[in-house]
């Protein structure tokens, strides 16, 4: 009781459904992490609102106005000193990351991608997958590192692509496991952070 909890923040570019299945996961009194902050590098993302309702502090940061890549996210990093985060998940977050960043994050960043890594890096994964015509696809929660969808597997779901499925469908399916296990995941690794 009144335990510490791990303090993340989230990164977004768009709806945020994996950033609401967080802040949901937070509310429950047991769970080992909060969210102390959402950056958004779009200003009319709707997971900005989704923040805001839950009382959130938001930080938008434009990458347009940012020579390079490393600038940006010395930027980022910034805010995620200036307000003590510990932890950092990536979820529909639209940038590539520079190794100084994924640097500064090692082992203290994750992501969720839409397939079954190794398989269908990079974007529009569910794509990848229903057009190359495999039967069982997914999702993967898993550290960030220096090279694209490649760091080390925290957790991954299945789900089965069946003849009456389009693409739409087979993203929804693949979404709602998302929910699932990026909740699961944060939870994991809050127990274990927190304990040491
Ligand atoms: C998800 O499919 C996630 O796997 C990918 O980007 C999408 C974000 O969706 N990285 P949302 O913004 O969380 O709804």
């Amino acid at each position: 009781m009144g335990s510490k909890k791990l303090k993340v923040a989230v990164l977004i570019s768009g709806n945020g459904s994996n950033l609401q299945a967080l802040i949901d996961a937070c509310e429950e009194p047991s769970f080992p992490a909060q969210i102390a902050l959402v950056i958004c590098n779009k200003q009319k993302a709707h997971g900005l609102q989704r923040a805001i309702k839950s009382n959130i502090p938001t930080k938008f940061i434009d990458h347009k106005n940012f020579a390079d890549r490393e600038s940006f996210d010395r930027e980022v990093n910034e805010s995620l000193v200036e307000n003590n985060i510990e932890f950092v998940c990536l979820a529909g977050f639209m940038r590539l990351l520079s190794p100084w960043f994924t640097k500064q994050w090692s082992n203290k960043m994750i992501n969720i991608h839409p397939s079954l890594l190794p398989s269908f890096k990079g974007e529009n994964a569910q794509k990848q997958a229903f057009e190359y015509g495999v039967k069982i696809t997914g999702c993967t929660v898993h550290y960030v590192t220096a090279q694209m969808d490649a760091g080390p597997i925290i957790m991954q779901e299945y789900v089965n692509i069946e003849d009456g499925d389009d693409l739409d469908s087979v993203k929804e399916k693949i979404l709602a496991k998302e929910h699932l296990i990026y909740p699961k995941s944060l939870e994991k690794i809050a127990n274990q952070l927190i304990v040491k």
